[in-house]
């Protein structure tokens, strides 16, 4: 059945007919789009354009409707323009022509908006859990591992820091990407029913009331702007793609950690792959995945960006095409946030091989050079001292920390014993707030 017709002399192209239906995408809505339905027959048994036997018996015929959905009694399929026209057709079929009446007042242009505004408020939501999780395993990992390792600039050994503070260095971009997602639903929490199909309605209605029935803050205050507003997708595909971002180069550090030259932590055998010919081979497919993935993030906010792009006021059918990226984006982050927080939780730390790394890396070069400051050299001449006794280390193949003080005041003479004390890994940690680190 089509929710139109009543002008057309000819019957829809097949093509055509199939070219539109975007039920294959929106049935994902049903739940967003009865609840909408319920709540703006509720209004307008309210606002009297519904008797209240009439309201109740669309209410009842829509909840069943959700129920054997929910329950697999009623599958989403068949010849539908999209979620809107299923439901629409099925509450006829059980009910007649009280179900004709569920749309006044209404369009399915502010219908889609609600409906996509309730689902993506509720799913940012659910992103939000997973960021949760992922921090938690973050942290308890960051914990359980407050130990030496080297530091990395230009990916080249700099200074000596701790695992646990690398950690939560990710724990903390989790905590900005939190507030982004949080402040994007904030933004979005306005409702665009009643809009109508751009100019609101003759009809008398009450939009207060079904905004807050359905959660939100307020109705929004522009018709043609709330049935055309998809920022809030776009805003919130942007705050995936950041995230994603950030798993992404954490997914980076695994996989190189992971690799024989580093051996710094091995990925559980849970999350990873072997090779079909090298037997040896242990990969670190979901950290690759996770990297990977962040492509279509990134590709499906750009997408939508690009279908926004020069649209004049107010609903174009090219806003149809809000859902498949915006799906897709969605399930990427919430899989990659999930998998990243079981891949952290049960990865293994080799804490003797980022120790051997502090060693073999001079990751105490830049506090001789503190030391020396502390001495009266003045910071660039120390720099350039150290860099004389990095290269001594260099061609004698030692650490600093392995120079007799003989060979050190050959290099420079106010060198004393107490250098030692000043440029011990663990001495280092303990004066700055590095071990203690708490987020
Ligand atoms: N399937 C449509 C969409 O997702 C629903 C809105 C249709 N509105 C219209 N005027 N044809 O955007």
């Amino acid at each position: 059945m089509k929710l139109w017709g009543g002008r057309f002399r000819k019957e829809e192209n097949k093509l055509m007919e199939d070219f539109n239906s975007s039920l294959h995408v929106d049935k994902r809505l049903y739940s967003e789009d009865i609840k909408g339905s319920i709540a703006h027959v509720k209004m307008l048994v309210k606002c009297e354009l519904l008797a209240t036997e009439e309201g109740e018996r669309i209410r009842t015929s829509l909840l069943s409707i959700l129920e054997d959905i929910d329950t697999g009694t009623l599958a989403i399929e068949g010849n539908y323009e999209d979620i809107h026209s299923f439901v629409e057709t099925k509450l006829t079929e059980r009910i007649g022509e009280t179900a004709k009446k569920l749309h006044t007042a209404r369009s399915r242009n502010d219908q889609v908006a609600l409906d996509i505004r309730l689902y993506a408020k509720n799913k940012a939501l659910e992103v939000i859990k997973y960021i949760d999780r992922l921090q938690t395993s973050l942290e308890e990992k960051a914990n359980a591992n407050n130990v030496i390792m080297p530091g990395y600039t230009h990916l080249q050994r700099a200074q000596v820091i701790t695992l646990k503070h690398h950690l939560m260095a990710y724990y903390n971009m989790l905590n900005r990407d939190r507030i982004r997602v949080l402040n994007a639903i904030e933004i979005m929490n306005e409702s665009p029913l009643g809009c109508g199909a751009l100019a609101g309605t003759t009809h008398t209605i009450d939009r207060e009331m079904t905004a807050k029935e359905l959660g939100f803050s307020k109705p929004v205050d522009n018709f043609l702007d709330g049935v055309s507003d998809r920022d809030y997708l776009i805003e919130l595909m942007s705050c995936f793609s950041i995230i994603m971002m950030h798993l992404s180069r954490l997914s980076e550090e695994l996989i190189l950690w992971s690799s024989q030259e580093f051996k710094f932590i091995s990925i559980d055998d849970a999350y990873s792959t072997g090779s079909s010919i090298m037997p040896q081979k242990k990969n670190p497919d979901a950290a690759e995945l996770i990297r990977g993935k962040t492509g279509r993030v990134y590709g499906s906010l750009t997408s939508l960006l690009t279908t926004m792009k020069g649209l004049p006021l107010a609903y174009n059918k090219d806003m149809q095409e809000d859902k498949e990226p915006f799906f897709n984006a969605l399930d990427t982050v919430l899989s990659c946030l999930e998998i990243m927080s079981n891949m952290i939780s049960t990865m293994k730390v080799n804490t003797e091989n980022m120790k051997k790394a502090v060693k073999y890396g001079f990751l105490n070069a830049t506090e001789v050079a503190d030391y020396l400051v502390s001495k009266g050299v003045a910071f660039r001449d120390a720099h350039s001292i150290v860099g004389s006794i990095v290269i001594y280390c260099e061609d004698h193949n030692k650490g600093i920390e392995e120079l007799s003080l003989d060979e050190l005041k050959s290099i420079y003479s106010l060198i004393e014993e107490d250098l030692y004390e000043f440029i011990d890994y663990q001495n280092i940690l303990n004066k700055g707030i590095k071990v203690n680190i708490l987020r």
